[in-house]
């Protein structure tokens, strides 16, 4: 792994904000521990993959890392702690970078091995205002701290004092996370860029699988294969979460996976996949017909979620609360259903008594879209900090207590996935059961708008023929 001075000032800055936010709390320490590596059965790990905290404040992604930033007085101080070189384990495992190496490769003050980190902690401890470390995210953590803190408490005698409180330090990152900087930025691009270009390749596969007549029939998985072929040969590491590849029916079971079912011409197929490229992910949906040509109800369906997410796009910009996209989309969800008799008029009303009732939700159960980032499902809040909690009904009728939703700004990234799923059902057109349809792009909040960060994969129902008939 390297790390070129320019990125070490990106991670350099980060710890430097977290510092300024603890001494602007009275002072303290923050600890940060790394993901574990988790085994998959004997002998064989499922692929490592960093905790997403720990690698924005440092830009490491070995195993076995633990960052400390202690903040008080004047000054600001990183350490690290890592795994120690050791040759028979790279010689297996691969090279590690070493605490010796780890002050000028990571531009962190100090580095330790990680053996010596339950004899260091009671000690980074002692005589610190306050520790924060993130308290839902990593198992066990809690106690772990608690076990030192009581080591401190021990060395009173010696002029130990024990931190008198303890902060989530997930509160401060998640805000951070939330705006995205430029560096971040640009990998996202990228991301957006290989994902769409997968896609691209998925549907095109599928078109002329089925026109060249596979062997055993086109399969979910073939086209699943197509996607981590573009995600790999461009350089991405994994997949941001398992791919959906849904053909047909599948594609109503919201997190169905890639599975083997054989995809026919006539067949709607749903794919719902994005890489990981160092470290950022990109969440892309696209429904398409296999064979490249929409029936008449695929269209109509297809148009109506096309035309919600316009509708979604057209309010994902500065100013706007994180709920508006959704709003939009739904509405104009609701018109599609009642216009296609999916909602019969008669019976459901107009738009306004659909949304009262919640009878969309059968066709439409989730949102319009979530934060994206380092993660998939990225942290940030929803809600808008600061604001006053109200009563409000739920969808069940019950009370709870809601905030106003988050006011969009520039840096942040939202997904906007808009859908419609109809499962076989008496009162429901038989032209349309089965088919499941979803669209779905990243948007980076900017100045003015929006820009979307996947849209080099066609969206109009058109473009997707033309292009699979290409
Ligand atoms: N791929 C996960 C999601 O769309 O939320
Ligand atoms: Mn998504
Ligand atoms: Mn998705």
């Amino acid at each position: 792994m390297s790390t070129s001075p320019n990125t070490m000032a990106v991670y350099a800055k980060r710890r430097a904000a977290i510092g300024r936010a603890l001494k602007a709390a009275g002072g303290g320490i923050a600890l940060l521990p790394t993901a574990p590596e988790v085994p998959r059965n004997r002998d064989s790990d499922f692929p490592y993959r960093h905790d997403s905290y720990f690698y924005y404040l440092t830009g490491f992604s070995e195993p076995g890392g633990w960052l400390v930033i202690e903040a008080s007085g004047k000054t600001v101080k990183s350490t690290l702690f890592c795994r120690p070189k050791d040759l028979e384990r790279e010689i297996w495992d691969g090279i590690r970078l070493g605490p010796k190496a780890a002050p000028a490769q990571l531009g962190v003050d100090e580095a330790f091995s990680v053996d010596a980190l339950n004899q260091k902690m009671p000690e980074l401890l002692a005589n610190q205002n306050a520790v924060w470390f993130p308290f839902a995210t990593h198992p066990g953590l809690g106690s772990q701290v608690d076990g030192w803190l009581d080591q401190v408490r021990a060395r009173v005698r010696q002029g130990a004092e024990c931190p008198t409180s303890q902060h989530d330090l997930c509160k401060l990152l998640d805000e951070m996370r939330l705006f995205k900087d430029s560096q971040e930025v640009s990998i996202l691009r990228r991301a957006g860029k290989i994902s769409a270009a997968a896609h691209v390749r998925a549907m095109q596969a599928s078109a002329a699988m089925l026109r060249a007549g596979v062997k055993g029939g086109l399969r979910e998985y073939h086209l699943d294969a197509e996607l981590l072929h573009e995600f790999r040969r461009q350089g991405s590491e994994f997949p941001a979460y398992t791919s959906i590849v849904a053909a047909g029916a599948n594609a109503c079971v919201l997190h169905y996976r890639a599975g083997d079912t054989e995809l026919k011409a006539g067949q709607l197929c749903l794919i719902d996949a994005g890489c990981e490229l160092q470290g950022y992910a990109s969440d892309i949906t696209r429904t398409f017909p296999a064979d490249g040509t929409f029936s008449p109800a695929q269209r109509r369906l297809y148009d109506i979620v096309h035309a919600a997410q316009e509708a979604a796009i057209a309010v994902t910009r500065p100013g706007k609360r994180f709920n508006d996209p959704h709003e939009a989309a739904t509405r104009v969800l609701i018109e599609g259903m009642l216009e296609t008799g999916l909602l019969p008029k008669a019976k459901h009303g107009k738009v306004d008594d659909v949304l009262a009732s919640g009878a969309y939700r059968q066709f439409y159960m989730h949102r319009t879209g979530h934060w994206m980032g380092m993660d998939v499902h990225d942290c940030g809040d929803y809600s808008e900090p600061g604001s006053k909690a109200r009563e409000e009904k739920d969808a069940t009728g019950q009370s709870v207590m809601r905030k106003p939703s988050r006011i969009l700004r520039p840096g942040m990234v939202t997904t906007i996935e808009p859908g419609i799923y109809v499962r076989p059902a008496k009162n429901v057109p038989k032209e349309f059961w089965n088919i499941g349809i979803r669209i779905e792009d990243d948007a980076l909040i900017t100045a003015k708008g929006c820009e979307l960060l996947t849209r080099e994969v066609p969206v109009a129902a058109d473009e997707i023929e033309a292009l699979m008939r290409g």
